[in-house]
């Protein structure tokens, strides 16, 4: 099937619901989400959560028509679009787009940017977490530690953008906090990604010491970058100018 190259955004006040390609720049990627459907059908999922809605949300709808599907958002004019497009498709009854502002919040020592704490469905198969943008410190992070509970055992979680190193962190941080309770796959395709799956529940150690030297780490990493933008922003001085 010939896919439009998806160079338009979805923000269009009408929304074009033929322009649904995944290859624009900020979606996911045609390629993956191939991946993303043939692991979600191994795991034969009927409730989905996705962190960061966009034309990802009306493709996963398609894909499993039997599906509900929860898809979290966190820019009013995204969220707009996308509820629009769910709606002219159709979608409405069994797929919502929720609008949750991202908010920081502490969890155990390490400090997150991302959606508003909230409610999920009661036992989830599958998760998508390809948001929030990448500038939002330890988001997508956070996803994980949101859902979890939810989530059911042998679940799959599917983080975007694993070839950013604040996804890879997050993985390692993952890795510190569940141990044995989830395993981790990198599929090198699109953007990276990520594969988790709930082999047990457990409750999350968030006081585990080597996370600490994580958590410190990425507030280093955070701090640099945010200084990083703020001298690039800052208008040259002029010489001779106070
Ligand atoms: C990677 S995007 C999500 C893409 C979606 N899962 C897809 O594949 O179509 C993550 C978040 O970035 C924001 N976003 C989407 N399009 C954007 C754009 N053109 N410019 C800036 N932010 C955008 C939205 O808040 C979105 O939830």
């Amino acid at each position: 099937m010939k896919q439009p190259d998806g160079a338009e955004s979805l923000r269009e006040e009408r929304p074009d619901l033929t322009v649904l390609g995944l290859d624009g720049a900020f979606s996911i990627g045609e390629q993956a989400f191939s991946v993303v459907e043939e692991l979600f059908l191994e795991v034969k999922a009927r409730t989905l959560v996705e962190f960061g809605s966009g034309r990802s949300t009306a493709r996963l709808a398609q894909s499993f028509p039997e599906a509900r599907i929860l898809s979290l958002e966190s820019g009013h004019e995204y969220w707009h679009t996308t509820s629009s497009v769910i709606s002219e498709m159709g979608f409405h009854k069994r797929v919502t787009v929720e609008l949750r502002e991202l908010q920081w919040f502490r969890v155990g020592w390490g400090m997150h940017c991302s959606y508003r704490w909230g409610g999920f469905p009661g036992s989830v198969d599958a998760v998508l977490i390809d948001g929030p943008p990448g500038w939002a410190c330890r988001g997508r992070e956070a996803c994980l530690y949101q859902v979890w509970n939810s989530l059911r055992k042998g679940g799959t979680v599917i983080l975007d953008d694993y070839a950013r190193p604040g996804e890879r962190m997050a993985a390692r941080a993952w890795k510190l906090v569940f141990g044995g309770a989830i395993e981790l796959e990198e599929l090198v395709v699109g953007h990276g990604l990520c594969v988790v799956r709930k082999v047990r529940h457990i409750l999350p150690q968030f006081l585990n010491p080597r996370l600490a030297r994580l958590n410190l780490w990425s507030c280093y990493r955070f701090l640099r970058s945010t200084a990083t933008d703020t001298l690039r922003r800052r208008p040259m001085p002029l010489t001779g100018t106070r």
